[in-house]
């Protein structure tokens, strides 16, 4: 109640102030968690739509892959009443931020812009809350993919899986080599973001749909899960010794250099490859994770606005979502982060073949039911539930506490967070 009455008082003020101020140039405060190569590039390329429009940037960069540590940060700015213009927010937690009254409304630029016509359904949805557009999508990145550098499989004697066994069969050959088969780094997110894809290739899209999404009992605590856990428990035979506290771009860079054969990984880690000046198809190689080219994990990055405090503030932001939502925008941002862009039509002959692969599989896995949210990014369930489940995917991947049967168990219980 305390909150509902507080933003119906900040409502009828900010529609006073709005209405009797003429709006000037704005200062822009974005927080976000674009601090790697490749991200940096493509936050550099929203720094540029601001100022084009006259307003002033204020960069607010957390860094910490999967913002994580942006959120502890963005919480504490917006409880002392000072929330910035806008932040990347992602998935249902959107929806938690609307049901806190704090965010603001952007309607007006999203009918004038015709954004339900050129977002799909799926994308939209995640942008409103009850109804009303109060964020605007960047892109859509796919989870489910992995990074493999063709020379190291080449010296191996190795072929690039295709199913999970082939990866056991792969990965002991790159082993014996003497290279190290998988880059992985060491944080709880990146190895929910393995998990994710062995589930998905193990258990099929609709096994995954059934336990992250609709987080099913049965389903998560299955001989299917206990499967999934098993082969995860392989994965990590592959990883070596120095990967905890890792960066995942530091991990990519492994694969950049040689040092290892493959990442699983979503594709900002392409952007770090981009940077390096290496060409998909003869530097490195994109290829759905083992068992997944018939699904689409998607992870969608946007800007929510909270509520503006003048004219001027709102006006920054609707000049933000307009030109966010711009077909030069989309583009440009996207060619650097490694992600696709959110806008439906448009021109991709500059994207490269894993990006076209990307946008290929998108559409046609939103027809089949192979389109699901990625559960280690935020847009499947709750992020307290969200939470909960990594903890124990975390646990089960970096000792040996937990048999694979105990792990499906303790996570159909952690399913049960709220
Ligand atoms: C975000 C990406 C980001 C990645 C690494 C993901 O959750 O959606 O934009 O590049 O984390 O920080």
């Amino acid at each position: 109640m305390a909150i509902k009455l507080k933003t119906l008082c900040a409502g009828v003020m900010g529609a006073v102030l709005l209405g009797s101020m003429a709006a000037q140039a704005a200062e822009v405060e974005v927080l976000h968690y674009w601090t790697s190569g490749g991200e940096a590039k493509a936050a550099a390329e929203l720094k540029k739509i601001v100022e084009a429009k006259g307003n002033t940037w204020k960069d607010f960069a957390v860094a910490g892959g999967a913002g994580e540590n942006a959120m502890t940060v963005l919480k504490a700015r917006v409880v002392s009443g000072n929330p910035p213009t806008a932040a990347q927010i992602k998935g249902p937690t959107i929806q938690e931020w609307g049901a806190e009254g704090s965010l603001g409304n952007l309607d007006a630029v999203a009918k004038a812009n015709n954004w339900d016509g050129l977002l799909p359904t799926v994308v939209a949805n995640v942008m409103k809350y009850q109804g009303h557009y109060v964020a605007v999508p960047v892109n859509v990145h796919r989870v489910n993919w992995m990074w493999a550098n063709p020379e190291v499989f080449k010296k191996a004697g190795a072929t690039v899986p295709k199913t999970w066994d082939e990866f056991v069969v792969a990965a002991d050959k790159i082993q014996k080599a003497g290279f190290i088969p998988v880059a992985h780094g060491g944080q709880p997110w990146q190895d929910f973001t393995v998990f994710e894809s062995v589930v998905l290739g193990v258990g099929g899209h609709a096994f995954y749909k059934k336990a992250l999404v609709d987080l099913d009992p049965a389903s998560l605590n299955s001989p299917t899960m206990v499967k999934s856990f098993e082969m995860l428990r392989t994965v990590h035979k592959y990883i070596d010794k120095d990967s905890a506290n890792r960066d995942w771009n530091l991990a990519t860079a492994m694969v950049i250099n040689g040092k290892a054969a493959m990442q699983f990984m979503g594709d900002w880690a392409k952007g770090e490859f981009t940077v390096a000046g290496k060409k998909p198809g003869k530097d490195y190689i994109c290829a759905p994770a083992p068992g997944t080219a018939d699904a689409f994990t998607f992870n969608i990055d946007s800007l929510a606005v909270f509520e503006p405090k003048s004219a001027d503030a709102k006006k920054g932001q609707d000049d933000l979502a307009a030109a966010v939502m711009g077909v030069p925008f989309q583009e440009v941002f996207n060619l650097n982060k490694g992600s696709i862009p959110a806008r439906q039509g448009m021109d991709l002959s500059k994207f490269d073949d894993c990006a076209k692969e990307s946008a290929k599989d998108f559409s046609a896995t939103a027809k089949t039911g192979g389109l699901v949210p990625s559960i280690a990014h935020g847009m499947a369930v709750p992020g307290a539930t969200a939470g909960a489940m990594q903890d124990v995917v975390t646990q089960f991947f970096n000792g040996n506490s937990l048999t694979p049967k105990q792990a499906a168990e303790k996570l159909a219980a952690a399913a049960k967070v709220k």
